[in-house]
């Protein structure tokens, strides 16, 4: 019947039913919009504002010849209506309605109509106001909100998409859910806010200087309770029709306010710095996936795209922002620590943002971070608690690798999720020693994640010999090492990052290096410190390619750290003949840093040494744009791990190189490239990958048209703000978010 609609019946013109008409006769969904109200002076208004294009007088008449009927009246009256209605309902009329609780519809739905009919959609449309009545009635209420439909086991798949376009024509976003779930949530999300709202106004109302309370309640008390104004009725009935859903959550609720006045009376303010910061972070994550519209459920895909204009010369002295993996490191081993870590020039990007918010939802009480500052209330290697539900940990791959170890010890059960790319990365390279050392891991089809980590297992020590040189793993390990009863050791093909047992010994735990093997063995304590975290040599390094491939650049990166394991970019650029210098060496909590200059001077190409690769391991896409404007051939062998990376880093510098006019040829462990003067423009795909995104704004430096780089959104997981101090040091890169 799709476009045949001939009569909608809307029973009911309050704000949601006299909405509906009024969009739907503008939308031209169907011939006639015909409304229904008890109230005749409702009905007429109706009418006179346009909202319907006619008022039954008899409601036997308007049903029997409508083609769909919409229910629309407050969720107590709905029963009556239907008892009403279904002698005259045709088998082919649609049925739904709007009203906020769906199980007691269903129910009385079955007791009035016997079988539940094909035609019977429910639906429930997330918009309203505190205003009310049909004059209030809005074409546009339903807009880019979005409209619940709750389809019962034997509801037609027709049925179902004909009340969706219905919607759909609104202007509105169709979802489905099922009754009891829709009940529950709405529960949560809307009536208990509502209730309480209700609530706090009558009884500050009730006190005995009100008027004295309420002149001088500014925002708060406005914004806190401007559902307050909604319609009594309504909400009355809404209560009753979904009592057991919402007395659940009104006693959780009540539960969460005995906890903060204990504290309070208590003055224990680090419970309450945990519940508002939780809560904060909550807050402000639930915005962010709000997409202007009410119960968005994914994070919204964000689109950004740089457009970079050729040419240009760097310079200046920046300080790019915390290194990453010692980010990551700070909150995981401030966490598990006795006493308060306090942590300075944290990176706030989003891959140690999901580390953080990990470790609050694991219980926590983490304060920031504010302007890198950070302060973790360390509950002790066994003060971890079950997380309320699966840990996001977005596109970082360091969190979730690290995590497992430390998860796999735990005594209750977790789940790791992340994102799209995340999901397609390799976790059996953790979960394999893992259970070697006893513990019960549940890996996606091909090692991927989701990871499923039974909690309750006593870990062993054991010996492994990684077979890939992996810092992720070998830190993992020692994670779960801290739990495993005796020693446990890894020792590594080649020398990875060593940020891990740097820290671990800050923290005042024993970690015995020998060659190649790092040994950890359970029983021991972290004591809280404090952490100074350096900037990211793998931000650095965007900016030292920039300067030492653009003639005229002169460029100071200040406080870089500088640690052995992550150096191979300083010295394969200085291969490569790079004019770099390393200023005021220093030490700064355990951790090399220095200030890097870099001037021009050209480039020649080389053979990257093997043992530099693991050293090097995420600079690579900048490396392979110096290669590509160095003069000569580079070759780099020994990287297939480049490969299992946020993106496949060889095959998308391959490409990318390659519609810039660069001769490169990927292999499976590496690339030759063979240098060319200047660069072309032309469109780069990053992959979702941060790394590949800023590598390509760097190239347009050398090349000689506009390079737009696609998907950049996640150069937010490593380097927020690269773009903004990419324009101040002389790049010509501008961000399209659409
Ligand atoms: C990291 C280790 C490296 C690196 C990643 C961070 C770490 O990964 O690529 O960006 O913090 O331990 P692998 O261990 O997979 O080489």
């Amino acid at each position: 019947m799709n476009a045949a609609v001939n009569e909608v019946l809307i029973i009911g013109l309050g704000l949601i039913g006299g909405s509906l008409g009024k969009a739907l006769r503008r939308s031209g969904f169907c011939r006639k919009v015909v409304g229904y109200d008890r109230n005749a002076m409702e009905l007429a208004a109706g009418v006179s504002l346009g909202v319907i294009d006619e008022a039954a007088l008899a409601l036997p008449d308007a049903v029997a010849s409508a083609d769909i009927v919409v229910l629309a009246v407050p969720v107590k009256a709905m029963e009556r209506v239907l008892t009403d209605i279904a002698p005259f309902l045709r088998a082919d009329t649609l049925l739904t309605d709007v009203g906020s609780t769906k199980s007691n519809l269903v129910e009385a739905a079955g007791r009035i109509l016997g079988e539940l009919p094909p035609t019977f959609v429910p639906g429930h449309p997330i918009a309203g106001s505190e205003k009310s009545g049909v004059a209030a009635a809005d074409a546009e209420l339903f807009r880019r909100h979005k409209v619940i439909l709750t389809p019962l086991p034997n509801s037609s798949p027709e049925a179902v998409r004909q009340v969706a376009r219905m919607w759909l024509v609104t202007g509105a976003e169709v979802l489905q859910m099922e009754v009891r779930r829709h009940d529950e949530v709405l529960a949560a999300t809307s009536h208990l806010p509502h209730l309480l709202a209700f609530s706090l106004v009558d009884t500050l109302a009730q006190e005995e200087d009100s008027t004295e309370i309420f002149r001088y309640a500014a925002g708060g008390f406005r914004d806190f309770t401007r559902i307050a104004a909604s319609d009594p009725v309504m909400w009355r009935d809404i209560g009753l029709a979904n009592k057991q859903a919402v007395l659940k959550q009104i006693d959780r609720f009540t539960a969460g306010v005995a906890r903060l006045r204990a504290a309070i009376e208590q003055g224990d303010g680090e419970t309450m710095t945990g519940i508002f910061t939780r809560a904060q972070s909550a807050r402000q994550h639930f915005s962010r996936i709000l997409t202007s519209t009410a119960y968005s459920q994914a994070m919204t895909t964000r689109n950004v795209t740089f457009h970079v204009q050729p040419g240009g010369t760097v310079n200046g002295t920046i300080r790019v922002p915390g290194d990453k993996s010692i980010s990551h490191r700070s909150i995981m081993l401030g966490s598990l620590a006795d006493g308060i870590t306090e942590v300075s020039g944290f990176l706030e990007g989003e891959d140690s943002l999901a580390t953080l918010q990990a470790f609050r939802d694991m219980g926590v009480v983490i304060e920031g971070p504010y302007q890198g500052e950070v302060k973790i209330y360390g509950v002790g290697l066994h003060g971890l608690q079950a997380a309320p539900g699966p840990l996001y940990v977005g596109n970082s791959g360091t969190s979730m690798r690290l995590l497992t170890g430390l998860l796999a010890a735990q005594p209750f059960d977790s789940e790791l999720t992340g994102d799209a790319s995340l999901t397609k990365r390799p976790m059996e390279r953790v979960a394999k020693p893992l259970r070697q050392m006893g513990a019960q891991i549940e890996t996606a089809e091909g090692g991927r994640p989701p990871l499923k980590i039974k909690g309750g297992q006593s870990l062993t020590g054991i010996h492994y010999d990684m077979p890939m040189a992996s810092a992720q793993v070998k830190s993992c390990l020692m994670l779960a090492g801290l739990y495993a009863e005796g020693q446990t050791s890894v020792t590594e093909p080649a020398p990875t990052r060593d940020h891990s047992e740097r820290m671990l010994r800050g923290f005042g735990y024993p970690v015995e290096q020998d060659g190649n093997k790092v040994t950890v063995e359970s029983g021991h304590r972290l004591q809280s410190c404090q952490i100074d975290v350096p900037s990211d040599i793998s931000s650095a390094t965007f900016f030292m390619v920039a300067a030492a491939i653009c003639p005229g650049s002169d460029i100071t990166l200040q406080h870089v750290g500088i640690n052995p394991t992550r150096i191979g970019v300083i010295n394969i650029l200085r291969l490569m003949g790079a004019d770099l210098e390393l200023l005021d060496e220093r030490e700064v909590g355990g951790e090399p840093v220095a200030d890097i200059r870099v001037r021009y001077a050209p480039l020649k190409g080389i053979q990257v040494p093997e043992d530099q690769v693991p050293l090097a391991i995420d600079e690579f896409p900048a490396l392979f744009v110096a290669a590509a404007c160095a003069e000569g051939e580079t070759v780099v062998t020994g990287a297939e791990e480049l490969r299992v990376k946020e993106s496949d880093r060889i095959q998308a510098m391959v490409d990318g190189l390659q519609t810039l006019g660069v001769d490169i040829q990927g292999t499976p462990d590496g690339a030759i490239i063979r240098g060319a003067g200047k660069l072309g423009g032309g469109v780069i795909e990053s992959h979702d990958d941060h790394r590949i995104a800023m590598a390509f704004t760097v190239a347009a430096l050398r090349a000689d048209g506009e390079i737009k780089v696609n998907e950049c959104a996640n150069v937010a997981t490593s380097f927020p703000g690269f773009v903004e101090l990419a324009q101040q040091v002389g790049i010509k890169v501008t961000k399209e978010e659409g």
